[in-house]
C-alpha cells in the first residue's frame, strides 16, 4: 500500500515561532514574509464590484466576454500582442490554477508523470505536481538565478507534462529569457506555463510576456493580485496555445471552478485601467530602494531585483534561518528564509517590500540600530 498523502507544513507557518519574538517590538511586527500587496485598489474597481448587478446567476466558468476581452486589450496595449478572446479563460487567482494544472494535463496525458520547474521558485510548482502524484523536477538556475532549459534532461523532458517558468521570478526578482522558454517548448513538444503575475514589476525595461513569441505550445498566466492590489478579490487568467487554453477551460468547467460575476466585472475594469498600476510600481520602487540601503546598513548587501517587489538577500554567513531569527528578535522584521523556495536558496531570505512606507522606514530604522 502506498503512504497515505499528509500535506507538508505550509511554509509560511514555520514562521509562527518568530511572530511572537518581532511583536515584541515597540510599534510591533513588519511583516515583511508574504507578498501580500498593502495599498488600496482603485475606487473604480470598488465601486465595480458593488454595483455589478451579477450576483444571482451563475458565472461563466471560461470568464465572462466583458473580462476577456478585458485581458486581450490589456496583452495589446501592454505588449503589441494580438489574441482572440476565445484564446483566454479565467482562473479563481493563480494559485488554484499553477496546484491544479499538472493533474488535468496527467488525465490527458496518463503515460506523463513529471512536472519542471525553476530549483528556486514559488513552492506552489513543485506543490501542484506532488498534488497530483507526479515526480516535481527542478530545472537550474545560474548564478544569477536565471532559468537554464538548456540543462534540462532529455529523459525529463521526455516524462514532462509541463514546464513552468517564472519572470520575473519570486523569490529572485530574475528576468528571464522567454523567447528561450518558448523555443524549448516547441523543440520538446512539452507545454510552457509562463507565470507572469509580476510583469507590470519589471526594472530593467519593459515587461515581456512569453506570447510575443507565438502562442503554440504556451500559456501565460497573469493575476490580478499583484499589478493591482486585488489577491483578496481572486481574479486571473490564462492565455496561449488555443488547444491547451480549450481543454483546460473545459475541464475546469466540469469541475466547477468559477471567478464569482461581481469579481469578473471589477476585474475587467482593473485591466482597462493603467494609471494606478503607474502609481504602485513608483510606490514599489521607491520601498525597494529604502529597503536595499537598510539591509546594506545592516551588513547584508542586497542587489538590485530585475523585478517583482522582492528583494533577494544573500545572508552575511550563509544561514537564512539564523539571519531571519536575528531580523525578528533584534529588529521586529519578519522575511522569508529562502529554503521555502527550494534547497538551492537556503543562503538566501526574501524580503516583500510590500508594507505602506511609514512602516518600512520604522523597519529600516531598527536595522540601522543593529548594524
Ligand atoms: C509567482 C507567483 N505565482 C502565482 C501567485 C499567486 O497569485 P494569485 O493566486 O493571487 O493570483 C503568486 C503569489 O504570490 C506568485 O508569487
Amino acid at each position: 500500500m502506498p503512504d497515505p498523502f499528509r500535506p507538508p507544513p505550509y511554509p509560511y507557518d514555520r514562521l509562527e515561532p518568530l511572530k511572537a519574538l518581532a511583536a515584541a517590538h515597540e510599534g510591533g511586527s513588519v511583516d515583511l514574509s508574504v507578498g501580500t500587496p498593502c495599498d488600496p485598489p482603485t475606487s473604480a474597481v470598488v465601486a465595480a464590484l458593488a454595483a455589478s448587478g451579477a450576483e444571482a446567476g451563475y458565472p461563466p466558468s471560461i470568464g465572462s466576454p466583458a473580462f476577456r476581452e478585458a485581458a486581450t486589450d490589456w496583452l495589446r496595449r501592454r505588449f503589441g500582442v494580438e489574441t482572440s478572446p476565445a484564446a483566454v479563460a479565467a482562473c479563481v487567482g493563480t494559485k488554484e490554477f499553477v496546484a491544479s494544472v499538472p493533474h488535468l494535463l496527467r488525465l490527458r496525458d496518463p503515460a506523463k508523470d513529471t512536472v519542471l520547474y525553476p530549483a528556486v521558485s514559488y513552492p506552489t510548482y513543485a506543490m501542484g505536481a506532488l498534488l497530483a502524484g507526479c515526480r516535481a523536477v527542478p530545472v537550474h538556475v545560474d548564478d544569477q538565478w536565471h532559468l537554464d532549459v538548456s540543462s534540462v534532461d532529455d529523459d525529463d523532458a521526455a516524462r514532462a507534462l509541463c514546464l513552468w517558468v517564472n519572470s520575473p521570478a519570486n523569490p529572485t526578482g530574475a528576468v528571464d529569457d522567454l523567447s528561450a522558454a518558448a523555443a524549448w517548448a516547441r523543440a520538446h513538444g512539452v507545454p510552457v506555463f509562463s507565470d507572469e503575475c509580476y510583469v507590470e514589476f519589471t526594472w530593467t525595461g519593459p515587461g515581456h510576456t512569453i506570447l510575443e513569441h507565438g502562442v503554440d505550445g504556451v500559456v501565460a498566466v497573469h493575476s490580478l493580485s499583484k499589478r493591482s492590489n486585488l489577491a483578496g478579490l481572486r481574479a486571473g487568467f490564462y492565455v496561449g496555445d488555443a488547444e491547451l487554453v480549450t481543454y483546460l477551460s473545459e475541464v475546469r468547467k466540469h469541475a466547477g471552478l468559477m471567478v464569482p460575476g461581481p469579481v469578473q466585472l471589477a476585474a475587467g475594469v482593473a485591466l482597462a485601467d493603467d494609471e494606478h498600476v503607474e502609481v504602485q510600481r513608483d510606490r514599489y520602487r521607491d520601498r525597494l530602494g529604502l529597503m536595499r540601503s537598510a539591509f546594506t546598513a545592516a551588513g547584508a548587501e542586497a542587489p538590485a531585483p530585475e523585478g517583482t517587489f522582492y528583494l533577494w538577500v544573500p545572508a552575511p554567513d550563509g544561514d537564512a534561518w539564523a539571519f531571519t531569527e536575528r531580523l525578528a528578535k533584534e529588529a521586529g522584521i519578519l522575511v522569508s528564509p529562502g529554503e521555502f523556495y527550494g534547497p538551492a536558496g537556503s543562503s538566501h531570505v526574501r524580503v516583500a517590500v510590500v508594507q505602506p512606507t511609514a512602516r518600512l522606514e520604522l523597519a529600516a530604522r531598527r536595522m540601522r540600530a543593529i548594524a
